[in-house]
């Protein structure tokens, strides 16, 4: 209920505090934490805009801190910050990382991910909250009460995939960015960036991953009647690592010139890998009749359909012959 809700909240703005001070008020804190984001590029002004902390190497440093602040232990271990082992021992979810909190749109803190210092393979890089009463993965952005202005400023929204890519794309200067943090983008994300416009651009990761999650998040954003473009960054960068090499202002002019509409991109890609033989041209014209068929506005699917007759050659009845296939199958 209510009154239930509220302790989760007060609990998770408590240990967002905790971890902050641990980040800027303890030795532990700034030589490894701070002194690892300002090796990666970003400002105080910034970590301190996302609230940003550090979990420190004990296994129950925020458990006893939350405790002898009269938290109570069921809504430690709601929230997950606290985890109860079978022999009924308990010790933090989060050691030894820096800590990102997750923010509702209204700007209370209802989760985290933490990332992890080390290089070990075996150890996960990021782990996050779990499902709680206050925190539906599936339904929050990352990064949008820090956007969300500026997205019905600009009116469009960018999508990336990490948390580190919202805060240095944000300090780059561009500021309506979210992302849909550990959890494949979902269409009641969608909807919610919809509350705020309508058109979205798309920048994943540079690497399979991130395309291929590129090709599913533009037929979802197009199912929801809203207009998406992606910007493909090269050889394995994502946006923080592309501002991190060749700083903001060769990013924005990036953004620029290489926001692409999701045909021209969809095509693209596709045509990468089929060369020259007509069956595999066949199946990318499916293929992206399959994307325009999604579309739910008839007049802007028939301004689709002419684009992608003139990309791919192929007579304009034909491609609407086989959307109304597709239609028709799926009515
Ligand atoms: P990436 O592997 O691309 O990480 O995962 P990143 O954001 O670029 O991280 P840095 O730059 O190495 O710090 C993208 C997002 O997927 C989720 C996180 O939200 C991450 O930001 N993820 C990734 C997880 O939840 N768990 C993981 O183990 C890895
Ligand atoms: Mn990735
Ligand atoms: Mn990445
Ligand atoms: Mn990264
Ligand atoms: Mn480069």
């Amino acid at each position: 209920e209510a009154d239930k809700r509220e302790s989760l909240y007060i609990t998770s703005t408590f240990a967002a505090k905790f971890f902050e001070n641990n980040l800027w008020n303890t030795d532990e804190g700034r030589s490894i934490g701070l002194s690892y984001f300002k090796e990666r590029g970003f400002r105080e002004d910034t970590l301190k805009k996302f609230e940003i902390g550090y979990s420190p190497e004990e296994w129950t440093a925020l458990h006893d801190a939350a405790i002898a602040e009269g938290h109570k232990p069921e809504f430690l271990e709601e929230t997950g910050l606290v985890i109860k082992n079978d022999k009924g021992s308990v010790y933090d979810r989060f050691r030894t990382r820096v800590i990102f909190p997750i923010h509702n749109f209204t700007g209370r803190i209802i989760g985290f991910g933490g990332r992890t210092l080390k290089s070990d393979k075996k150890i996960p890089k990021y782990v996050n909250s779990p499902e709680s009463e206050i925190y539906h993965k599936s339904k929050v952005l990352y990064g949008l009460y820090h956007a969300k202005k500026a997205i019905r400023d600009r009116d469009n929204c960018f999508l990336v995939e990490g948390y580190a890519d919202v805060m240095a794309v944000h300090q780059a200067g561009v500021e309506n960015v979210v992302a849909s943090s550990g959890t494949s983008l979902t269409t009641e994300q969608i909807k919610l960036i919809g509350r705020f416009t309508k058109n979205v651009t798309i920048l994943y990761d540079g690497d399979a991953a991130g395309i291929k999650a590129s090709l599913r998040g533009l037929d979802m954003i197009l199912e929801e009647g809203m207009n998406v473009k992606v910007v493909l960054f090269p050889d394995g960068h994502d946006p923080d690592s592309y501002i991190q090499q060749h700083g903001a202002s060769e990013f924005k002019t990036h953004i620029e010139l290489k926001t692409k509409d999701f045909i021209f991109y969809k095509t693209e890609i596709l045509l990468q890998d089929a060369g020259n033989d007509p069956i595999k041209k066949a199946g990318i014209i499916r293929d992206i009749i399959e994307s325009i068929a999604k579309i739910p506005d008839a007049i802007k699917a028939s301004v689709y359909l002419r684009e992608c007759s003139g990309l791919l050659q192929m007579e304009e009845q034909i491609l609407i012959a086989e959307l109304n296939k597709i239609r028709l199958s799926k009515s």
